[in-house]
């Protein structure tokens, strides 16, 4: 019978890392909805559309030709054939994304695409995001909220950019999309029936391990 993992949680709190694990442990799909957000922000940079321009914006997620794996160990996702995979990573894109994600209808868009991963998965999947255990999936077979104490989420932030952005800039910056984000879906609090696994004192390992065993 087909599995399905929602895992939510805040900027560095681990949740991309160990999703991937969960869906190895299990032989399961994955989907980073993040990624997804970011691939449609580099459209829409791409596209030329203004920020302020939510009609814009949301054209421009109509006409959205993503292509997104789910292999957790061959991650690939791109856009009309362009693979996009290192560059919306960038301070660009990372602190475009939450205008874009804000807008009512470009959610609505992107949630129909990822219950359509979600649908098509045949074994099951492990789906990670912001609005997973509440909105995409509410009625999934495990539901979680990672967290860790913001000081360390800062850290393994700095660390996944190899220290490439100078660390209080790095701060601020994820602070401000973290407080964005938060204005439309609460990710730190955990909503009825949701696991909360704090990770501030437990290492990668045991994080993975906490997850499986929830
Ligand atoms: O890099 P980080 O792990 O902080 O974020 P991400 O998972 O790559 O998500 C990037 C952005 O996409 C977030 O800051 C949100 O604005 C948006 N997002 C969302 O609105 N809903 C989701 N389910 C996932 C991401």
């Amino acid at each position: 019978e087909k599995i399905v993992i929602a895992i939510d949680g805040p900027s560095g709190s681990g949740k991309s890392s160990v999703s991937k694990a969960v869906a190895r442990h299990f032989g399961l799909e994955y989907l980073d909805t993040g990624a997804m957000y970011r691939a449609l922000t580099w459209h829409v940079v791409r596209s030329g559309a203004s920020l302020e321009d939510p009609a814009a914006i949301i054209a421009a997620a109509e006409d959205f030709p993503l292509q997104q794996g789910t292999n957790p160990d061959a991650e690939s996702i791109l856009v009309g054939g362009t693979d996009v995979a290192e560059e919306i990573r960038s301070p660009e894109i990372s602190s475009a994304v939450s205008a874009v994600a804000a807008v009512p209808r470009v959610r609505e868009i992107l949630i129909q695409l990822q219950r359509d991963f979600i649908a098509g998965a045949s074994a099951g999947i492990v789906a990670e995001g912001r609005d997973i255990t509440t909105v995409v999936a509410p009625d999934a077979d495990a539901r979680l909220l990672l967290t860790a104490s913001e000081e360390v989420r800062m850290a393994r932030r700095g660390l996944q950019l190899g220290g490439t952005q100078n660390a209080e800039q790095l701060k601020a910056q994820v602070a401000e999309r973290d407080a964005k984000d938060s204005r439309v879906n609460n990710f730190t609090e955990a909503a009825d029936g949701v696991v909360t696994i704090d990770s501030t004192d437990l290492d990668y390992e045991a994080t993975v391990a906490a997850t499986i065993a929830a």
